[in-house]
């Protein structure tokens, strides 16, 4: 059976402006602004790694000093050791995000250490975020393919994810990171994965490198996911594929939804005009299909 409701976490202004060139301060706090005025209530709104890994992500602290905040929605961040927990408390972030990989390489081209070493350090993370009563979501990226090594076993994606969960994280978002999967390895995955934590506590985050993200999530829908993670005017690259498009598109995502009966919340209509003001000022081409189509 579909969900009558799917909540989505939009991404864009994090996972998208991470892989795009450098845009002003400003630019985020109105991209953040015009997608909370949206009904989007789940948002990544910024990044406390280290800003010689990700200079994209350097100015997090002040786009969050001056988003104007509404009450009902949760601004979040990642955090991927105790320094950026402490930057993310300090800026004011609601929920705070770990990621790992089900690829040992992934983990060690992305954060510089081996999954168990990972592990090892999101432990005192999430307890110190609890203790400073933030909830901790985790991402397991290459839950489908991975640049280096290419297919993943999904007992190794099922055994990171239930770590997570185990250590306190409260939701897993799955990453397709590259893109590569295809339905039917999709849903095996979440299969595999949910037999080990409830379905509830997961999350879809597919990218859409090979425009298979919203085939794979149609195909898990009836599992009992109900998150979803989307990045507006599908904001992001591929840093493994220069040239290719980035995560699914939040309007591509939320058409499809509506189109199913399914409530997000959302205004689909300012939703595309955010999409288009950030893509302006980016200078680039609208990757959402729905906002070309509607605009
Ligand atoms: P490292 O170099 O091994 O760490 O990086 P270190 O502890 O040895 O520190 C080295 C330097 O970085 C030091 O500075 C630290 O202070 C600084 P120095 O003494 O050289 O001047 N540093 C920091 N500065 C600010 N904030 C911090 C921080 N930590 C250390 N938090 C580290 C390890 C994890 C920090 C690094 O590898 C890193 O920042 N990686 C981030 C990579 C990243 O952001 N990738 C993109 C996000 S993941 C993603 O997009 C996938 C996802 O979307 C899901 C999916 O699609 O699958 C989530
Ligand atoms: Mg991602």
């Amino acid at each position: 059976m579909l969900p009558k409701r799917v909540s989505i976490v939009e991404v864009g202004a994090r996972d998208g402006l991470q892989n795009e060139q450098l845009v002003s301060t400003q630019a985020k706090v109105d991209l953040i602004e015009s997608l909370v005025n949206a009904g989007v209530n789940r948002i990544e709104a910024g990044s406390f790694v280290s800003p010689k890994w990700v200079p994209q992500m350097a100015d997090s602290a002040e786009v969050f000093a001056h988003i104007t905040r509404q009450q009902s929605v949760c601004y979040s961040a990642l955090t991927p050791n105790i320094q950026g927990l402490e930057r993310a408390i300090a800026a004011g972030s609601n929920e705070v995000a770990i990621f790992g990989s089900a690829s040992e390489s992934f983990s060690q081209r992305n954060i510089n250490c081996s999954i168990d070493e990972s592990i090892e350090r999101f432990i005192p993370v999430i307890e110190q975020a609890k203790a400073n009563n933030l909830a901790v979501r985790g991402y397991v990226s290459c839950t489908l393919g991975c640049p280096y090594e290419g297919d993943i076993d999904i007992k190794q994606v099922a055994r990171v994810a239930a770590k997570f969960y185990q250590l306190g994280v409260y939701e897993v978002s799955l990453g397709d990171t590259i893109g590569v999967g295809t339905p039917i390895k999709a849903r095996r995955m979440v299969e595999a994965v949910a037999a080990n934590i409830p379905v509830e506590a997961l999350a879809l985050h597919f990218h859409d490198t090979y425009g298979q993200a919203l085939a794979n999530i149609f195909a898990c829908l009836d599992t009992g996911i109900t998150t979803i993670d989307s990045a507006v005017a599908g904001l992001g690259g591929c840093p493994y594929a220069k040239g290719a498009s980035g995560n699914l598109a939040t309007e591509d995502l939320v058409y499809m939804l509506h189109g199913l009966g399914i409530h997000t919340g959302i205004d689909l209509n300012l939703l595309a005009s955010a999409g288009e003001t950030i893509s302006q000022a980016l200078g680039r081409h609208n990757q959402a299909k729905v906002a070309q189509a509607i605009l």
